[in-house]
Order: C-alpha cells, then structure tokens, then sequence
C-alpha cells in the first residue's frame, strides 16, 4: 500500500505512521526524521536544512525531493511506503506526480489528519523524542513508564525537538496554513483523500486509520 499522511504539526501522524508501517511491512519515510538525521551528522545536505527546520520553514525543494526520490528508490520501499510529511506544498505535490508516474507508481490514499491549532500545540510543546532510538512521547498523554527512561531502547535522553519551541511551533504553524493546508482540496478532487479525527485519543485514532484503509 502507498499511502500520504497529510495534517498539521503535532496532529499525530508520525505517531500512527510508525505504526502502521510495521503492521504493513513497508517504511515509514519522514522526511522530517530524515532532515534532523541528516542534521545531527552534519551531512552537507544537514548543514544547509538545518537553518530552515529550526525556523519551521520549508527546506528547499530540491533538497527535500532528491532525499524522498532516493529512499523511495531503496528496496525496501518496493512493495509500499507510508509518506509522513512529504508532499508539503502544490510544488512538491506535482512534482511528485511526475516522479510517480516516471517509477510507474501510484498513491493510494491520502490520510488527512484533521486537528485544531489548540490541540496540536497542546501535543507538541510536551512532545519528547528519544535520542537514541527516535521513540516519541507525550509527557502527558504517552509518557514513558519510568519517567526519562525510553520504553524501547531504555536510553535516558529524551529530548525537546529544536523547532517544538513556541516561536517555531507558531512559524510551522503559519507556514502549514499558507503552504500545505491547500493540498487537503487538491487530494480530495483527486478522489483519494478520507479524512481523520486526530483529536480522538491514540488507539482511537489507530482504528479510524484502519476503517478509513479498509473501506475502499
Ligand atoms: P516534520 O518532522 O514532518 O514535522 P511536522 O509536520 O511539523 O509534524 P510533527 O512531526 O511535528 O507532528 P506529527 O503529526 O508527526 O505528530 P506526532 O505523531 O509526533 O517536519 C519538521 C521540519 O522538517 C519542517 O518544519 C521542515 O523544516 C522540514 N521538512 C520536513 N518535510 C519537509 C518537506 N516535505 N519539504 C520541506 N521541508 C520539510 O505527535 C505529536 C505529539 O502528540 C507526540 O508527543 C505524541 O506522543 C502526541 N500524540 C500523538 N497522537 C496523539 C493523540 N491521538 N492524542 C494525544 N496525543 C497524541
């Protein structure tokens, strides 16, 4: 299955990415979690996104449609992907269609993951990341079993993203509104896109992800 998560900052969609793409058996490609990698090896590709993620701007497009026209390239990406973050405005969008259309592959649904602005900043101003092994919490409402210490790799990093401080949380908002929100009109002419309450608790959500796949 090949599948975009579309929605606002902090309205879930890495969360049930990861996920579902074990439960698929296809990657979850972030191209976030690609960028900040990139960023904490200081590639040359990091050194020049950096600026732009802290800020909560786009990275540019050429940086960002090379990153995604490699990983989708990678064997395990053959048979599926779960896309989290990418396409992000009309630009990236068509030329992802033609890119698409260049591997003879096709989307087969957009998830929109539907949140208000007071919700996702709720989410991502307690938002932890594990250094380690990438594991996301919420301080209050996924935290770790032992306070500091991750579930999976039990690393005692867990740490603040850069750009989840509220001048850049604000910025991504912005830049959503003017940039990606367009996509959700775009994707629903196209027939593809279904829509997701992310405000429901965690496990609620999962299930509605899974109706909204089964369903056709
Ligand atoms: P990216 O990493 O894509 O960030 P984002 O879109 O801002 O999304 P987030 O990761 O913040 O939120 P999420 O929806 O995944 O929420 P999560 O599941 O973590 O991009 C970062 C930056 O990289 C961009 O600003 C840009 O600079 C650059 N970039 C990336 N892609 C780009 C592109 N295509 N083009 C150009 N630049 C690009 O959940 C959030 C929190 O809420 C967590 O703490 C979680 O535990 C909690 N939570 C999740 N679900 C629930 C729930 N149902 N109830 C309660 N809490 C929940």
């Amino acid at each position: 299955m090949r599948l975009v998560f579309l929605g606002p900052p902090g309205a879930g969609k890495g969360t049930q990415a990861s996920k579902l793409a074990q439960e698929l058996g296809v990657p979850h490609i972030s191209t976030g979690d690609i960028l900040r990698r990139a960023i904490a090896l200081a590639t040359p590709t990091g050194v020049e996104a950096k600026e732009f993620v802290d800020r909560g701007e786009l990275v540019p497009f050429v940086i960002v449609l090379r990153l995604v026209q490699d990983r989708l390239g990678e064997d395990d990406a053959a048979n599926g992907w779960i896309l989290d973050g990418f396409p992000r405005n009309l630009e990236q969008a068509l030329a992802f269609e033609d890119l698409l259309v260049r591997m003879r592959s096709a989307i087969d649904r957009v998830l929109y993951f539907d949140a208000s602005e007071t919700v996702v900043v709720s989410r991502l101003t307690a938002r932890r990341t594990c250094k380690g092994c990438g594991a996301v919490y919420h301080l209050q409402f996924s935290p770790p079993k032992v306070a500091g210490v991750c579930d999976k790799c039990g690393g005692t990093d867990l740490e603040q993203r850069s750009d989840d401080q509220e001048e850049a949380i604000r910025n991504r908002l912005r830049v959503y509104a003017s940039e990606t929100e367009p996509l959700v009109g775009h994707y629903r002419k196209t027939g593809l896109l279904r829509e997701i309450r992310a405000e429901l608790p965690p496990q609620e959500v999962t299930r509605e992800v899974a109706a909204r796949l089964s369903k056709g």
